[in-house]
């Protein structure tokens, strides 16, 4: 091809692209209210085991669930459904990131569980992940990280469906001389997660909301987000909303004579994935935080870590933390209006990972093994 061909195909492209994200914008518009899970006769959880680690800490976060919600699901209002075939052999061998009939299964549920899925590195598959995120359009990426003997208790809101995850898989190449990706950022795509953000400030009694961009550089996408999330800020008159840029607060976060004044942040889709490692890592490490990923009309709940193929490789994997995906759990049961259940495996959480400390998982073979974990969790419900 010619210089002269690229470029009209990546105009061609470009065109496509922009159709396709305004009509996500109108979509959005018409998109209406949340589910409301206290009405649902019948709540059905999805599980999903997922690859390397994901099928050992899942068959773990299952047993908690099953022990919790004993009378729930012997009486009919709680269904747990397992999903297989959102594993990478299953997706490389249907060319799939995530097959129809998974996807299907996957919406008939009203919540999902999910062990990590691997992406593979380089080619054209999408991580599940992100594919899930937008079929399912879960666009509020929710991460609490605290560290109470530090008086930390953040809550991360990362916007979850656009930035530079919505195009990452179709950007623009002239090989040998360039690449270019695409970031996008849309009005009702940032007012529904600052939305989501400043309500949560509201209804938690929290008195600060930090946005975190790189609205210096970024000043179309970072820009508008800043923008809108003031906009949204003006309905919110006793939370007190900060600027930041992305560097600072990365910096400010291993910061101990400030971080604990930090309280909400909102932020696009690759700043938010980023930073919430970070804090994860404060924390006790990437096994120990949850994740949920919110829509109107589904969630998914997940350990923020990866598969850990490393673990695997190595022999390691029985001795996986299942600390972050029962956080996960937590945040599930929360989420359906199940509070005394979730504030049950928060404090059994609270007692065997950070007061008492019995039985201690450090993913090698001198800690505990999942199991083993997950047994103490239990006797401690
Ligand atoms: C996360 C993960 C994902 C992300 C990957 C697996 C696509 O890192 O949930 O933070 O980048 O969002
Ligand atoms: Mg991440």
């Amino acid at each position: 091809m010619t210089r002269e061909d690229y470029i009209k195909n990546a105009a061609e492209q470009f065109e496509t692209l922009l159709r396709e994200q305004l009509a996500r914008t109108d979509q959005m518009l018409q998109d209406c209210g949340a589910k409301d899970y206290a009405s649902l006769p019948v709540i059905t959880v999805g599980l999903i085991g997922g690859d390397g680690i994901g099928p050992i800490i899942m068959d773990q976060a299952k047993r908690v669930l099953s022990v919790l919600l004993k009378d729930e699901i012997s009486g009919g209002r709680v269904v747990l459904k397992e999903i297989d075939g959102l594993t990478i052999e299953n997706r490389l061998a249907l060319g799939k990131t995530v097959p129809e009939d998974v996807l299907e299964a996957i919406k008939s549920c009203d919540v999902i569980l999910k062990g990590p899925t691997t992406t593979p590195k380089g080619g054209t598959m999408e991580s599940a992940n992100v594919t899930l995120r937008r079929e399912l359009d879960l666009y509020a990426n929710v991460r609490p990280v605290s560290v109470p003997e530090e008086g930390i208790d953040w809550m991360f809101y990362r916007e979850n469906t656009e930035g530079e995850y919505v195009l990452g898989s179709r950007g623009i190449e002239v090989p040998g001389c360039l690449s270019i990706d695409f970031k996008v950022t849309t009005e009702p795509g940032t007012r529904r997660i600052a939305r989501a953000a400043f309500e949560y400030a509201k209804q938690n009694g929290k008195t600060s909301v930090s946005i975190v961009t790189k609205a210096n550089i970024m000043k179309k996408t970072d820009g508008n987000f800043t923008r809108i999330c003031h906009e949204v800020a003006a309905d919110y008159p006793g939370i007190h909303t900060e600027d930041w840029y992305i560097d600072i607060m990365t910096a400010n976060l291993v910061n101990p004579a400030i971080r604990n004044q930090f309280q909400v942040f909102v932020l696009p889709n690759l700043y938010g994935d980023i930073i919430t490692d970070e804090a994860a890592e404060i924390q006790g490490g990437v096994g120990t935080a949850g994740s949920a990923n919110i829509g109107d009309r589904y969630a998914m709940f997940e350990a923020i870590h990866g598969s850990a193929p490393r673990m695997v490789e190595e022999g390691l994997a029985d001795y996986a933390n299942p600390s972050s995906i029962f956080k996960a759990a937590e945040m599930l049961l929360r989420h359906i209006g199940l509070i005394e259940k979730a504030d049950r495996l928060a404090s059994a959480l609270t007692l065997c990972g950070e007061t008492e400390k019995k039985v201690v998982v450090t993913g090698t073979r001198d800690g505990a093994t999942c199991q083993e974990f997950a047994d103490y969790v239990i006797e401690k419900l």
